[in-house]
């Protein structure tokens, strides 16, 4: 029986959404999606107010998605320029360096000017609506600027995360065709350089690269770097000068605002593009409930822009709220493992969101570092990426939140923009370990493997069965993708990929992907990419990726290797093969365990069965299952008797 954290008396008396509200607004908003989502739209200063909320459809034949279709807007003006009559000295981001040292607070007004400089800077530059412009670099406040100038003048970003390699980048940058690249100098964490600049020039000399005109680089470390006229401009010498106004451009609410990339079953990452109006509407109205937003609160994100976190609850959805946005540079064990706390104290953070991972990680140096910081500021914790085991969930509660911060376990993905299963503090009872319920609006359901609908406390296949005003609109590029991947698999409903069960008091628990995805340290990688990256390998004849479970990351990586013929499998080679799988996709993509196998089991027809490769990394060659259609079945024996981790 999982332990039960009811909602504290103290935390609903002040809260925005008590149980009452929210089972009333629940209930209205998936009774009269259109009623509730037109009056949440509201929130936002509309150029054009829409007249139309929603026109859906999930049937593969007719798959649409629009909401608010005649509505115009424009992003950035409704994170900044809305803010500043009201809030333009409030800061809007507290920006804390990797070496603790280093720190600075920024206001409405400030960021205001900054990004309507870069903004003009763009549109000097040639960058319009609807181009396409990368940005990668560390986290840093121009990181937020380049996001907010891009949208200010309806040009589509597609953020790549600093620490991926330039292959990565160059395969991002070739599948949307951007036309500029912002990047810096050097990225730093836990005291170590990140080579952006260099990455930029190796990526650049990709094939399919060739659409960018300009690398925008910014100074940040003063390292030295190699700068290659007329492409290579300097961030600072070019917002020098630039006018710090600009008329915000007027956009369609579904006009796209940024492609993220993000991994698959199969194939290469899939360029996730969201719109403009409902996923701001999503984000913001998100944001505030699932973080009991007040006026006074410091929020702190611990999520890289790079990620869809990053996007929504880092940047967008706390700035479209007026909020104080803590972005954190560095990493939680530098220069020693209390840094998080020492930050919680340094700007008497509030709210406080991370990852499982981080939470683990921590856990295992014990309380003490935790206890020599006060974080008497803290009033609630929160998690995103990966299931949290209730083990953590209630170090979190007890040493972090020193039993008195509620914590929300919120689930959601790139493809949702927004949280969608999650407790609310004020509202809902906490289970560590269970996401919980719904957020208003949004209808999960649980399928058996031919897509019924499974009744009551169960377990199966999350799928939601209606749009919610943050959902992607499509893979960019790539329509047909879209809706084989998220519509065909159960005719009508979005499917997550994600397993669930569902408890007697309706509560979510997600039990991780039921696809060839993975979910190391809570970044997702499909093992294809990893697969495909190790056979790129000259020596490499074929190799097969799953997960297994992993203390710290949740899940790791363990590859199966079969050699070329007469290539000896040497010690050396394993970490070869490695270091080329980092060098390849970047570093969170490192193989944890990669095992030799003279062979893979297959079935007759040829296919890898990928079941009985997990079961044996996962050290339960007792649940190896069917295994009379494999074509070798001494294969499975030899890969048992082999296996690394005993
Ligand atoms: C997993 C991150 C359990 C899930 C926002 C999902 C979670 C994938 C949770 C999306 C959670 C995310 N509990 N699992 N609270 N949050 N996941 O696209 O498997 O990077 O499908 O988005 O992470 O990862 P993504």
């Amino acid at each position: 029986m999982a332990s039960l954290h009811p909602v504290s008396a103290d935390f609903a008396a002040r809260a925005r959404i008590d149980k009452a509200a929210y089972e009333r607004d629940y209930a209205e908003s998936v009774r009269d999606p259109v009623a509730f989502w037109d009056r949440i739209g509201r929130r936002l200063d509309w150029i054009r107010p829409y007249t139309q909320v929603k026109d859906v459809s999930f049937d593969a034949r007719d798959l649409h998605i629009r909401w608010y279709a005649d509505g115009e807007l424009n992003l950035a003006a409704n994170c900044l320029d809305r803010h500043l009559a009201a809030r333009g000295d409030k800061t809007a981001i507290i920006w804390e360096g990797d070496d603790p040292a280093q720190s600075r607070r920024i206001s409405y007004r400030e960021l205001h000017a900054e990004v309507c400089k870069a903004a003009n800077l763009l549109a000097n530059l040639g960058v319009g609506k609807g181009d396409r412009v990368a940005i990668y670099l560390p986290m840093i406040p121009e990181a937020a600027v380049a996001m907010l100038a891009c949208a200010r003048i309806g040009a589509v970003h597609t953020v790549v995360f600093g620490g991926f390699s330039p292959d990565s980048l160059a395969g991002r940058i070739a599948d949307s065709g951007c036309k500029l690249v912002i990047t810096a100098d050097e990225g730093l964490r836990g005291g170590k350089k990140v080579p952006l600049k260099v990455n930029v020039d190796e990526a650049l000399q990709r094939p399919g690269t060739n659409s960018v005109e300009t690398v925008l680089v910014v100074r940040h470390t003063g390292g030295a770097v190699a700068m290659q006229p007329p492409r290579d401009r300097w961030w600072h010498a070019l917002m020098e000068g630039q006018p710090a106004t600009h008329a915000a451009v007027a956009m369609n609410a579904e006009d796209p605002l940024f492609i993220l990339y993000t991994s698959g079953s199969t194939g290469k990452p899939k360029g996730v593009l969201h719109t403009t109006g409902g996923y701001l509407v999503y984000v913001s109205y998100t944001h505030e409930c699932v973080f009991d937003l007040r006026e006074d609160d410091v929020y702190w994100c611990t999520a890289d822009v790079g990620w869809v976190t990053g996007h929504s609850y880092l940047v967008y959805g706390p700035l479209a709220n007026g909020a104080t946005t803590v972005m954190f540079e560095g990493v939680p064990n530098w220069p020693d493992t209390s840094r998080f706390w020492q930050v919680v104290d340094k700007h008497q953070v509030t709210l406080f969101y991370t990852a499982p991972t981080a939470i683990r990680a921590l856990m295992r140096e014990g309380e003490a570092p935790v206890k020599k910081a006060s974080r008497a500021s803290l009033r609630l914790l929160g998690t995103v990426g990966e299931p949290i085991n209730p083990e953590a969930w209630e170090w979190y509660w007890r040493v972090v939140g020193d039993g008195r911060c509620p914590i929300v376990d919120t689930w959601w993905q790139t493809e949702t923009g927004g949280i969608l299963i999650t407790p609310l503090a004020g509202a809902i009872d906490q289970k560590p370990g269970s996401a919980t319920k719904p957020f208003f609006g949004v209808k999960p359901a649980i399928v058996d493997a031919n897509g019924a609908v499974l009744d009551g406390a169960t377990e199966g296949n999350l799928v939601i069965t209606d749009s919610w005003p943050g959902q992607m609109r499509t893979v960019y590029g790539d329509h047909q993708r879209f809706i084989d991947t998220y519509f065909r698999t159960y005719p009508g409903m979005y499917f997550t990929g994600d397993g669930a069960r569902r408890d007697e008091d309706g509560y979510y628990w997600i039990t991780g992907r039921v696809d060839d995805v993975i979910n190391v340290s809570g970044h997702r990688l499909g093992t294809a990419e990893v697969e495909s990256a190790l056979v790129a390998h000259p020596k490499v004849a074929e190799a097969a990726v799953v997960g297994y479970p992993h203390d710290i990351k949740g899940q790791g990586i363990y590859a199966y290797v079969t050699l070329k013929s007469g290539e000896p499998a040497t010690d050396a080679l394993r970490k070869e093969l490695v270091a080329w799988v980092r060098k390849e996709i970047g570093p969170i993509a490192t193989p944890d365990q990669l095992q030799w196998a003279p062979g893979l089991p297959k079935t007759r027809s040829g296919k890898i069965m990928r079941r009985i490769l997990r079961k044996i990394a996962e050290n339960a060659p007792d649940q190896l299952g069917d295994t009379s259609t494999l074509a070798d079945p001494s294969v499975v024996k030899n890969l048992v008797d082999e296996r690394l981790v005993k």
